[in-house]
């Protein structure tokens, strides 16, 4: 399973990247917004600065909602670098978009999904990621870990590529939870991958370890 960072701060991303077990980045405008990024000129150089930093994909999302815009707008973002994945919401011209992309040659990441036939469209349009929100579905009081399992399951059923990406990860669980759920990815904030190194016993077996080290 592919791990990728949920974030536009330069400085969580070289965190995750230096641990060594970072495959990619996705962004989207409130992440980008929350940076204080703003402007297309410095919007287009965030995101050649992350992919400099990162060698992976690197999710990069358009604001536009009709076919043509987002065309336009998906094959500037695609100009940057050749890492950059166009993430495109889940709407009717989104997909039609999607489609567009994927016989041009131009990988993109579907967003906004919460559904599974969403998800199906998305894999049907050819896109490379399929993003389903698991942590906004859980605070609408269904359960979006639910939703990774059937899609996982029809996408290896009807032999889709396209990757199912986790996103909207709140907790290390949720990630766990991803790769029994045999998702191909999930992106998540820095703070629950450094979760996963966390447990108590681990503590208390070093703080021993470091001790009787004086011993030695
Ligand atoms: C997906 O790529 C989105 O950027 C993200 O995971 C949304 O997460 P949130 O629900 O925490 O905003």
């Amino acid at each position: 399973m592919k791990f990728f960072i949920d974030t536009a701060n330069l400085a969580q991303i070289k965190e995750a990247n230096d641990l060594g077990i970072l495959d990619g980045v996705t962004t989207n405008p409130s992440l980008m917004a929350k940076e204080g990024v703003k402007g297309q000129d410095a919007i287009m150089q965030h995101y050649k600065t992350i992919c400099e930093m990162v060698d992976g994909d690197i999710s990069a999302e358009v604001v536009s909602t009709k076919f043509e815009d987002i065309v336009e707008e998906g094959k500037k973002l695609a100009a940057i670098h050749k890492n950059i994945v166009v993430k495109i919401p889940m709407i009717k011209d989104g997909i039609k978009a999607i489609k567009w992309f994927t016989d041009n040659g131009i990988p993109t990441n579907c967003t906004l999904v919460f559904s599974a036939g969403q998800a199906i469209l998305a894999a049907k349009a050819g896109a490379k990621y399929v993003s389903p929100f698991v942590g906004r579905i859980d605070d609408s009081g269904w359960d979006g870990m639910e939703l990774i399992g059937q899609i996982a399951q029809i996408f290896d059923i009807q032999g889709y590529k396209t990757e199912v990406l986790v996103a909207s990860i709140r907790n290390p669980n949720h990630i766990i939870r991803s790769a029994e759920l045999g998702a191909h990815v999930i992106t998540s904030p820095l703070d629950s991958i450094l979760g996963l190194l966390k447990h108590p016993l681990t503590d208390i077996g070093l703080a021993k370890f470091l001790e009787d080290a004086k011993k030695m």
